[in-house]
């Protein structure tokens, strides 16, 4: 079942992993993920190009990171990037590209990359996209010139949640500033502020010291459109919640359609220790601590790349963990420790599967914490119905993984599910980062569509602010110095109350908003 590509890796930190694939993308433009729908290369087509390169292997070391690195000194032009949206644009040049329009210096705006480098785009014609992750990867060269709704530019600001400073209004939606760690602009540079019009997150939303939670309820408090849902997002970001629907999913369908492993449940660690003392008093089989549910693995709170996973060997180590749990503050699960030849990953993403066995060759027990070999498995039924199953969570997880450990005897244990944060592994990690630009782009395109005809819709139907709204919605758009969208604004706008003196405003406003809309909107639906 195990097929080609052996190769030492870490889902952690690849690096060489980005130039690979910056390599393979300057050789191979044809094998680019095309999107909307987003792209996914056939997996026959992924196994020839996994066998072609299956002689080149790497050492790989544990860290933090959940998608690799691409060196963005090496980036290669996107040129070779089409546009899915526009006819005829073959991805041109980001501002360059945005008809007679861009010649003009005043219209175009620089955003600079976590890198340094600058991007243009066109400032009176651009969308704004969030990305939020760990610096390694350079998410802007995967969106450089690319359009939506014909001819917007977009716009790409990548920041890590902690250098994320965010104000959300439910009238005036979401203001987001990139700060650095010490409090100046994260590019030690310009001042930079600006609306999201949406957002990529591939940052974990939590880690063993770190909850950016109050972050995701901002999008969604302002009805900033993300990838996955904010729902998605802040659902995934509770292992044992997460793990609750898959338990769900199992009693759904069956073990046999979908075999979770069984899991125990502690809320605190008064409740590990009060199944320690209930077991030797009474001789009460308890399945958590008896003899023969030994070694078991506990997992505690909610912590990826390993962290808080212990192995247990018997009731002596069970105890002592018990009494370190009260001081975490958190709660603890507990399922048998599977005598696991390898662990199977299935990820998703947009209509994109891949399945691959991660096989630890140092012997630790955890598979993603050491080296290990990777290999690519073919996309069976049973992975495609796993996923899929996930992939229905929280109103659908437009990115997901489901990972599993196969015991030597061949039994599958399915033992956590990933959101939008899930590591990228193998070698082709470059593919799968085109591929999470191209659903983002898909989504991205239909989000902002949705807006512009809702304030359309708005436009129509509302009437006009008083002077003293009109001034503080002002106010606030100047404090923006990214592009606010007329159909963002308007959006909030026409949520409040009319005032009658001011139809005849209002109509003219809303007159200018449908003409503006039909503009932009001739070039998708053809002429309105
Ligand atoms: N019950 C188990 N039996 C055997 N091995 C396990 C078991 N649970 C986890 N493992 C091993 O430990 C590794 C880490 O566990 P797990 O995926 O649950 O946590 P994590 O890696 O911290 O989470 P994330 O994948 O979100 O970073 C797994 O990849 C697998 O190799
Ligand atoms: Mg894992």
């Amino acid at each position: 079942m195990l097929g080609y590509i052996r190769r030492r890796f870490s889902s952690g930190d690849v690096q060489g992993e980005g130039e690979e694939g910056e390599q393979q993308q300057q050789q191979q433009p044809s094998q680019t993920p095309q999107p909307t729908p987003p792209p996914p290369p056939q997996p026959q087509q992924q196994q020839q190009q996994h066998q072609k390169t299956s002689a080149t292997s790497f050492f790989s070391r544990r860290g933090p990171s959940p998608s690799a690195p691409t060196s963005p000194s090496k980036s290669a032009s996107s040129s070779a990037l089409t546009n899915p949206f526009a006819s005829g644009s073959g991805g041109g040049g980001g501002a360059g590209s945005s008809g007679g329009s861009a010649g003009f210096a005043s219209q175009i705006g620089l955003s600079r990359s976590i890198f340094g480098k600058a991007h243009a785009y066109n400032k009176d014609r651009c969308k704004t996209l969030l990305v939020i992750d760990e610096p390694h990867t350079d998410w802007s060269k995967y969106f450089r010139g690319r359009k939506i709704l014909t001819d917007y530019d977009i716009r790409v600001e990548q920041a890590v949640f902690a250098d994320i400073r965010l104000t959300a209004n439910t009238r005036f939606g979401c203001t987001v500033e990139l700060m650095g760690s010490e409090g100046q602009q994260a590019d030690g540079k310009s001042a930079r502020s600006f609306k999201p019009d949406f957002v990529l997150v591939r940052q974990h939303v939590r880690d063993a010291d770190k909850d950016w939670r109050r972050l995701i309820i901002g999008f969604m408090h302002a009805g900033v459109p993300t990838i996955n849902s904010a729902m998605a997002l802040f659902n995934c970001s509770e292992r044992a919640w997460l793990f609750a629907h898959l338990a769900q999913i199992q009693s759904r369908v069956g073990d046999d359609n979908f075999p979770l492993i069984e899991q125990n449940y502690f809320p605190c660690y008064q409740d590990l220790e009060f199944k320690l003392r209930a077991n030797r008093s009474t001789n009460f089989l308890d399945v958590t601590v008896a003899q023969d549910n030994f070694p078991m693995a506990m997992k505690i709170g909610h912590a990826h790349s390993g962290l808080g996973k212990i192995k247990i060997s018997g009731p002596d180590e069970y105890r002592d963990v018990s009494g370190a749990l009260a001081v975490a503050g958190t709660y603890a699960t507990t399922e048998a420790l599977v005598d696991a030849k390898f662990d199977i990953h299935v990820q998703k993403i947009g209509a994109y599967y891949k399945a691959y066995a991660r096989r630890s060759i140092s012997g630790n027990w955890k598979a993603n914490v050491s080296s290990a070999m990777l290999e690519q498995l073919n996309m069976t039924d049973k992975f495609r119905q796993w996923i899929d199953e996930v992939a229905r969570l929280f109103g659908g997880l437009d990115i997901c993984s489901v990972e599993t450990v196969q015991h030597k005897n061949g039994r599958v244990f399915i033992i956590e599910a990933n959101g939008s944060d899930m590591p990228l592994i193998g070698d082709s990690q470059e593919e799968d980062r085109r591929a999470i630009a191209e659903l983002t782009l898909s989504r991205m395109h239909h989000a902002c569509s949705e807006a512009a005809v809702l304030a359309a819709q708005r436009a129509k139907s509302q009437q006009p602010l008083g002077d003293q709204q009109q001034q503080q919605q002002q106010q606030q758009q100047q404090k923006v110095n990214g592009a606010s969208t007329p159909e963002s604004s308007d959006r909030r706008r026409q949520q409040q109350q009319p005032r009658p003196q001011q139809m005849q405003n209002s109509l003219d406003e809303g007159d200018d908003t449908m003409r503006n809309l039909r503009k932009t909107f001739a070039g998708i639906f053809g002429d309105m």
